[in-house]
């Protein structure tokens, strides 16, 4: 229920907020006003070189370690949350040219393609960002990014909070030293009558700030970057070098663009219980670093194990930046485009997430690391072909003064930089630590799994009320409240055997230039609607992939290796079985039946650039196969669910 009124509100208070916009006309928001020159004092302190050094909060406060929060939880903290904006408001408001601007700082992952730090690029590379991606330093690398990140803006922000009246000012003091930055949890259930994009987020272009010289209304740093100015020579190609500023689900791809942030609420909660059933089972079955950690196929690496941590982040860049899933005519906005991606202010809030996920995982799976991996997509530094590995420099990230670099061995413990994540706060022992990550997943990402629907109908039965306790279950409370499933095993002969049941997944590879832009892959039951508007929403939709791609002006330097790259992700199937079971279509969930009904009723359909559909076989390199695997029951709310080896494997094309 709450998935059909969120949306609604979130347009509601979106449009009125947008009236207003429309109302003063052209008027641009402005930065808070201090009542002096904020910026020479912002320029004295920043222009030392140490404050390139990445400690993150480590430098100021050593062995103080603090939670990051949710955003939604920040909010409800008043002082850390006005610090946040103000610290925000004042990096973007910063001259472009300092290397700790929101540009300089943004600047780093892809374009404008510049030297930071004096990192010269290695030849050949000029054309790209610093970033990796499709490698197995996705997760590390963005660590110390986001370490810097906090860094720079948690300076700032202490800074700010001494220019408060000195009779009011110890609160924002105080609030100052517990600032880490926020995640984005893109994966779990929203508050009631909320969408999963916080409107704080994506609700207005303003926002009303109660600073140290009163209440005033300045830019919303969290809606949008805005360039200043927009570097016409820098952002060669069309539109980006006529967007002013970051948008989201862009209106148009010319000039006047606006962003659509009720669009992307809209399609990011049609598809929030697929991002956290793609979640659940990356904490369950991926443990092995090499497959969890990036969406480049490598035969004998991905066997059986097509997602990965970065697939499923490339489909909130999609959905962020508009043009992905259910989005039929719409070009994406700058977070669908990696080398633009970073100037969004969502971007950091969304690889805070990905770097909680991390932090997540290697708490559930402490011995498996970084093995040495050739690099499939050259960056700044590396170039395609050179083996990474756990020692390879996290360029342009410094440890010392003496120019060392960080590494994927360096960031493994990542409290070294100040930041923990509420879920991993309890590290007494590291069983106990264990049993605390997996029951977060499960109270925050279970509700939508088989496994947890299963278990439930189990309980309500009396068949496996024992180990759970039955309903006292976290797991079990949430998912009885969100799930739609109810009386799921009574006519599921054949479904659950002993302590175990069995998931059935699509698996996908595809070259991610097929179609020279990005595309998706949807899956249904029978016959899609007519009107593919109305696709994503379909009653016998069961999931869609969506591919990550540039047009070809985005890709710069990277374009030769893009054009052979290979990713893998997967769409569940179990729970569209599930409900083809209930719904009288298919008879029950013996092996057997399933796939006869998927050789006779999965559809599948491929949609790409601009709205335009393209059969399957029409798509250039496009492999789909269907895998089964038989899944024990987790016997409590500590346990995940246990995957058996893939079986059954047949091809689809
Ligand atoms: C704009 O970008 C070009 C090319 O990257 C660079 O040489 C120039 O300094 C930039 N101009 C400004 C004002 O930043
Ligand atoms: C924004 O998206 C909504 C769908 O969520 C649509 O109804 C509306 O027309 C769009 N607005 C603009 C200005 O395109
Ligand atoms: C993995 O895939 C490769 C081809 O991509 C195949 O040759 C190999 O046999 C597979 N290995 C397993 C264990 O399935
Ligand atoms: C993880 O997968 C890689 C690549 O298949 C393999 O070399 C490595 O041994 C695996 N690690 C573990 C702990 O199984």
């Amino acid at each position: 229920m709450a998935s059909v009124i969120a949306p609604r509100l979130f347009i509601v208070a979106y449009l009125l907020t947008l009236a207003h916009h429309f109302v003063l006309g052209e008027k641009q928001y402005t930065a808070y006003n201090y009542g002096f020159d904020v910026h020479r004092r912002v320029r004295r302190q920043f222009a030392q070189p140490s404050t390139m050094i990445v400690m993150g909060n480590a430098a100021t406060q050593a062995g103080d370690v603090q939670v990051r929060r949710e955003i939604r939880e920040l909010e409800q903290d008043r002082e850390v949350w006005t610090l946040y904006l103000l610290g925000m408001s004042m990096m973007q408001f910063t001259d472009q040219s300092s290397p700790t601007s929101w540009y300089g700082i943004t600047g780093i992952h892809g374009m404008p393609h510049q030297t930071w730090g004096g990192v010269r690029p290695t030849p050949g590379n000029e054309e790209t960002g610093y970033c990796t991606h499709s490698s197995i330093l996705f997760p590390t690398w963005h660590r110390p990014y986001l370490a810097l990140y906090e860094q720079v803006l948690s300076n700032v922000i202490r800074m700010i909070a001494t220019w408060w009246p000195e009779d009011q000012k110890q609160p924002y003091v105080d609030a100052a030293k517990r600032f880490r930055i926020p995640y984005w949890d893109w994966a779990t259930y929203p508050p009631s009558g909320g969408s999963v994009l916080p409107m704080s987020v994506g609700g207005s272009p303003f926002v009303d700030i109660d600073g140290p010289s009163g209440v005033q209304r300045i830019s919303n740093p969290l809606f949008s970057y805005t360039f200043r100015p927009l570097n016409t020579t820098a952002f060669r190609q069309a539109p980006w070098n006529t967007w002013s500023e970051t948008l989201r689900s862009p209106t148009n791809w010319g000039p006047g663009a606006q962003s659509n942030n009720s669009m992307v609420a809209m399609t990011i909660d049609q598809n929030q219980r697929s991002l956290s059933q793609r979640l659940y089972i990356l904490f369950s079955n991926y443990g092995n670093y090499s497959r969890f950690s990036n969406n480049a196929w490598i035969p004998f690496v991905n066997n059986a194990s097509y997602d990965s941590i970065e697939s499923l982040h490339d489909t909130i860049h999609n959905l962020a930046g508009g043009g992905g899933i259910g989005q039929l005519n719409i070009r994406g906005g700058h977070m669908s485009f990696i080398p633009y991606s970073a100037f969004d202010p969502i971007f950091f809030l969304h690889h805070a997430m990905v770097d909680r996920i991390f932090a997540m995982w290697q708490t559930l799976y402490p011995q498996s690391w970084v093995t040495p991996t050739t690099a499939v997509l050259n960056s700044y530094t590396t170039a395609r072909g050179q083996v990474q590995d756990s020692r390879t420099p996290l360029t342009p990230f410094f440890a010392d003064a003496n120019g060392a670099f960080w590494t994927s061995d360096s960031v493994r413990d990542f409290t070294k930089f100040g930041y923990t994540y509420t879920e991993l706060t309890d590290l007494a022992s590291p069983r106990k630590a264990q049993a605390g990550v997996r029951r977060a997943i499960n109270r925050l990402y279970g509700a939508s799994s088989p496994a947890n629907m299963f278990l439930r109908e189990l309980r309500a039965q009396g068949i496996k009320g024992g180990r759970g306790r039955g309903g006292t279950s976290r797991a079990g409370q949430q998912s009885s409240q969100h799930s739609p499933a109810g009386g799921v095993a009574s006519n599921m002969e054949g479904a659950v055997e002993g302590d175990s049941y069995r998931e059935w997944i699509v698996n996908i590879r595809a070259k991610k230039q097929a179609l020279d832009g990005p595309y998706s892959i949807y899956f249904f039951f029978g016959t899609p609607p007519s009107n593919k508007e109305d696709w994503a929403q379909a009653e016998n939709h069961v999931g869609t992939m969506g591919v990550f791609a540039a047009d070809g002006a985005g890709m710069g330097g990277m374009m030769e290796a893009m054009k052979e790259l290979e990713v893998s992700g997967t769409v569940p199937l179990t729970t569209g079985l599930i409900k083809a079971v209930q719904g009288g279509e298919l008879e029950g969930l013996q092996p057997e039946e399933v796939v006869r009904f998927l050789r006779e009723r999965l559809v599948i359909s491929v949609l790409g650039p601009e709205g335009r559909e393209f059969g399957v076989s029409e798509v250039k390199g496009l492999k789909l196969s269907v895998g089964s695997f038989r899944v024990r029951l987790p016997g409590s709310e500590d346990e995940l669910p246990v995957w058996g080896e893939e079986e059954g494997t047949f091809d689809l094309v």
